[in-house]
Order: C-alpha cells, then structure tokens, then sequence
C-alpha cells in the first residue's frame, strides 16, 4: 500500500477566546489515500470545517501531527505551508467566496498569481472554465452569475492549479437541489480523473451511499472505504466498491476556562 495523502494523528484545535478556551477538536485520526472520495459528516459544531481548514493548511493545529503527501506540516514555516496550499490543494467553500469586483476569470486565475512560473495565466484560466461549462461567462462577475454558476467558477479556481487534493465544505449547501445534484455531479467525474475529494456534507442521501454499499473483497485501486474518524488512532475500514465512503466527526465542542 503506498504512503496515504493524507495521514493525521491525534490533531486538536483550541481557539482562544478572552479568558475561555473552545475546544474544537479533540484527538482525531484519520487516513486518507490518493483517489478517495470522502464524506465527512458531523453534528454541527462538531468541528468539520475546522478539520477541513487544518488539513487545507488554512490554519495550524493546537497539538497533533499532520504529514500531507509525505511531508511533516507542524514544521513548516507560514510561507512553506502556503505553498504546500498552493501545490497540493483547492478548497471550495459553502458561500464561494469569490472576490465581486473580479470576473470569472480573474477569480479563476488568482491561485496562479502566487505561483513563481505560472505560465500562460489566462489560457490556464480559460481551460478550467471551459472544464466546469462556463467559458462563454469568463468576463462576467459574480453578481452577473447564478448561485450554481459561482459555485462553478469557485470550482474552476480550485482546479486550476491542478490539486491532487480538493477540499469542500458543504459546497451545495447554499443551492437547490437540481443544481447541487450538478455540482455533485461535477466533484464525482474531478473524482473519476484521479482527484483525491473530501466533502464536508449534511446530505443523508450521500451518507446512505456510503453506508448501504456491501463491502467488497479486493480493494478498489481508488480505494474507498467506510469507517469513522476514531480517537483511537488508525481509521482502516473495509475496503468498499463504493467510491465514497464516510467518516464521522461525533465529538462536542468543550468550552473550557484557560488556566
Ligand atoms: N475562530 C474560532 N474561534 C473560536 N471558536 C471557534 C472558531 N471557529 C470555530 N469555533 C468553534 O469550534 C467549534 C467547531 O466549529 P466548526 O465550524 O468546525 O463546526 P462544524 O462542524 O463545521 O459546524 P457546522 O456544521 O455548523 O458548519 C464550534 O463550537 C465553534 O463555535
Ligand atoms: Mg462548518
């Protein structure tokens, strides 16, 4: 079995707050291999979008190791760590986030700006709209363009850089339903092509997916499995056909007064 892409140990999270603590995550484990598709589900406030932003180098953990594609993160500097972003990761989020006075286009190629050599910006740009269906939308701007078209253009940007890993947090929360089955649609073909997803959802259909599918003897080479984020340490399901499989975060949030 190769090295997983991801692999955390016991990683937690306090954020400060005046003279209390929250304590957002408390010991997780977790494994993931290169072409996974994982659902990532919890109660609210159980700390998925803080994991997400942890293993999308957004944020640094309170205690815990990291390792991403191999490389220890906790050692890295904040520039290092930006660039581990930059080459490993596109992150999608619930609300876009898209810059409004950019078009699609310069919103699509500003993760390229970073880059030392990027190349032909805009060619780039043009082909990952082109990818997500909205070529003939580049020079419109995010008012100019449906819920479903803005979440497409954030898409695009996140694979413009051509992450091997693709994190979003709830991306179709904020559509209706036929356009978040389009979006759904689209994250399971980045999928296909080799992409390695993980998906913050509340969506039970998806879950249901993940769980009812009857565990298969070999291991697929996309490799997905069911099991939990655990505590305790290695998070080895059974291998499973299905290309999603879940893990659940079922931990409350303490709050806690700092010493
Ligand atoms: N920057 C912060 N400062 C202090 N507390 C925070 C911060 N961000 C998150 N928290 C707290 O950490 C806990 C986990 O939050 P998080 O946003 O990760 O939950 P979640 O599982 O994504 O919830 P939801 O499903 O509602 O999006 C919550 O109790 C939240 O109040
Ligand atoms: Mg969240």
């Amino acid at each position: 079995m190769t090295d997983p892409l991801i692999a955390i140990t016991n990683l937690s999270k306090v954020y400060p707050m005046g003279q209390t603590t929250v304590q957002a995550l408390r010991g997780i484990s977790l494994t993931i291999h290169r072409g996974e598709f994982v659902a990532l589900m919890g109660p609210s406030g159980s700390g998925k979008t803080t994991l997400l932003h942890l293993l999308g180098c957004l944020d640094r953990p309170s205690t815990g190791q990291y390792r991403l594609a191999g490389q220890e993160l906790s050692t890295l500097s904040v520039t290092e760590l930006a660039e581990m972003r930059n080459r490993h990761i596109g992150f999608i989020f619930q609300s876009f986030n898209l810059l409004p006075r950019l078009t699609a286009l310069e919103n699509v190629c500003l993760p390229l700006l970073y880059r030392p050599q990027a190349g032909h910006v805009s060619e780039q740009g043009m082909a990952v709209l082109e990818q997500v269906g909205l070529a003939d939308r580049a020079t419109h701007r995010p008012t100019e363009l449906s819920g479903g078209q803005q979440q497409r253009v954030a898409i695009a940007r996140a694979l413009v850089t051509d992450p091997s890993l693709i994190l979003a947090d709830e991306p179709t929360g904020n559509l209706d339903s036929q356009t978040g089955a389009e979006i759904m649609a689209l994250l399971g073909a980045l999928h296909a092509r080799g992409r390695t997803l993980v998906l913050v959802t509340h969506d039970q259909d998806l879950a249901a997916q993940a769980e009812t599918t009857p565990p298969a003897a070999p291991a697929a080479p996309d490799g997905a499995r069911t099991g939990e984020a655990s505590p305790a340490g290695d998070d080895h399901g059974t291998p499973n056909i299905n290309p999603l499989s879940l893990r659940t975060l079922q931990q409350r949030t303490e709050m806690q007064r700092s010493i």
